[in-house]
């Protein structure tokens, strides 16, 4: 049998200062490689273009569509969903609305009222809108749906931050 290895004070804080020489070295690098790799794993941050939607898939009927955003608050991040109503007008131009009322704030929905069937409706307090997101006067809306800023990349639409108009 074998007797157990001693091991020597000066081979004892080798061991313990390389361990913690090594520790804090990572501690330290941690955040420099996280700076340099993480906008390939981040979600778009707020105001950033977001791939959203294949333009092949847009028609003259608005379509909704949903993404996520990161958002930072100081130290504090959260993620946001956000969602548009797109489509292509008359001229072949995309059209990508908000769908929050600017009354209070509800989601408006296309076309979900049979008695407007051309329409943005909001189901809260019966706001509408006309297809371009322009407020009908009368209705409880004062202003227009936001527009998206968009653009166009092999093929997919992107779509930035939202416009009051
Ligand atoms: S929140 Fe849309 S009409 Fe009031």
């Amino acid at each position: 049998m074998s007797e157990p290895k001693k091991v020597s004070r000066r081979q004892f804080l080798n061991y313990t200062l390389t361990g913690l020489g090594g520790f804090m070295a990572a501690g330290m690098m941690a955040p420099m490689v996280r700076f340099a790799i993480d906008p390939v794993f981040k979600p778009s941050a707020a105001g950033e273009f977001t791939s959203v939607a294949d333009v092949e898939e847009l028609t003259n009927e608005p379509q909704r569509f949903e993404w996520e955003i990161e958002q930072v608050d100081g130290w504090y991040e959260s993620k946001v969903q956000k969602s548009a109503w797109v489509y292509r007008n008359e001229d072949d131009e995309i059209v990508a609305l908000s769908p929050v009322c600017t009354h209070l704030g509800c989601t408006v929905d296309w076309a979900s009222n049979e008695e407007y069937p051309n329409q943005f409706f909001c189901p809260c307090h019966a706001g509408r809108y006309t297809k371009d997101g322009v407020n009908i006067p009368g209705t409880p809306p004062t202003a227009p749906l936001p527009v998206y800023e968009s653009k166009v990349e092999e093929g997919m639409l992107y779509l930035g931050q939202e416009i009051a108009r």
